[in-house]
């Protein structure tokens, strides 16, 4: 591996900021081959975007209708709700929506030649739990390759075991360890899920192609950068936390509690309530029939000591993030409470 950083290019990286993208990079089954650290979600996807315009020479992104890619300036504005930035009065000219999954569209706007990179999240967190599934994806993916377009995976949300999969894309049956160029994102951003949420720190995987376009020489390396990227608390927290969730096999455990939670759901509830999602990135949707509102559930399980949140892009779901140590005790507690939140 390249011994350099591009935080403090070109003198030679710290030992932990090597031992943690080595690890990220074997999880991924080295289908990448460097890691670009920074701090927060947002940072990594505009990062990522960055790449990909250097990459391609392209200045245009293409998001998705409904997704969330963060608050900072150009990120709000990929966000694809008007929620996030209707307050504000000006919008950059080189960011297209489109529909998720509709590929006249996407085929269109490909079609121009303009578009850098296309972000997507495998699995959203803030629509309902909405994914992408193996046939959708790969029709992306290759779309995305035929037209000389960069594929980014928005993985912050779905990321490193929460899907019940290392990576979202594993989950929606894209498989990271595929030998196809094109079945496969080019670049994959994670973050919350690498610190436990505790230090801020975030990663673009890439691909050795990518980084060069950006770094391979140190002229060149002005495109990104970010101070704390890679500082050492975060490395060593990051190291940490892949080292428990590995010896908890949490990610196994991610998929269980997630396929238990829709059992005892579907048992307890039938069609009043449905599951949506993979692992334990997951939404509660009510049935339109019922008395009770989304927000009064949502206020009856925070008093139960349930921590829900609403979706701003899914007003009639309730989006469910249990932590990856969530265990059969747990999901017990939060079907009877569910079960009270739901009567009258
Ligand atoms: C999918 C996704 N992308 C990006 C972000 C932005 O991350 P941050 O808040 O760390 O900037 C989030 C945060 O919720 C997210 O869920």
């Amino acid at each position: 591996m390249q011994r350099t950083s591009v935080n403090v290019f070109p003198f030679e990286c710290a030992e932990s900021q090597l031992a943690l993208a080595d690890k990220l990079l074997t999880l991924s089954g080295q289908r990448f081959q460097k890691v670009f650290f920074a701090t927060t979600g947002a940072e990594a996807v505009e990062s990522a975007v960055k790449f990909a315009m250097t990459s391609t020479g392209r200045t245009d992104v293409v998001a998705f209708r409904d997704g969330f890619h963060g608050l900072s300036m150009f990120s709000s504005f990929m966000t694809g709700n008007p929620f996030w930035t209707e307050a504000l009065r000006w919008k950059p000219g080189n960011v297209h929506h489109v529909d998720a999954r509709n590929f006249a569209a996407l085929e269109d706007t490909l079609a121009s030649r303009k578009i850098a990179a296309v972000v997507f999240e495998p699995v959203a967190g803030s629509s309902a739990a909405q994914h992408w599934t193996a046939d959708t994806a790969s029709r992306l993916a290759a779309l995305c390759r035929s037209t000389g377009t960069k594929l980014i995976a928005d993985e912050v949300y779905c990321g490193l075991g929460r899907t019940g999969t290392w990576f979202g894309i594993d989950a929606i049956g894209m498989d990271v360890k595929s030998t196809e160029a094109s079945a496969v994102p080019d670049m994959i951003v994670v973050s919350k899920g690498l610190t436990g949420g505790l230090v801020p720190l975030s990663a673009v995987l890439m691909n050795d192609g990518d980084f060069d376009a950006v770094f391979g020489a140190p002229g060149k390396a002005k495109v990104q950068g970010s101070t704390f990227g890679g500082n050492r608390l975060a490395m060593q927290c990051g190291l940490i936390v892949l080292d428990l969730v590995e010896r908890g096999r949490l990610v196994e455990n991610a998929a269980a509690m997630g396929a238990l939670i829709g059992e005892r759901i579907a048992a307890r509830f039938d069609s009043r309530v449905t599951l949506h999602g993979k692992g334990l990135a997951l939404s509660l949707k009510l049935d339109a029939r019922l008395d009770r509102s989304m927000t009064d559930v949502w206020l009856d399980l925070i008093d139960g000591g349930v921590l829900a949140m609403p979706n701003s892009a899914a007003p009639d779901s309730l989006r469910l993030s249990p932590p990856l140590i969530f265990g059969v005790d747990e999901v017990e507690v939060l079907i009877d409470r569910l079960d009270e939140a739901l009567q009258p």
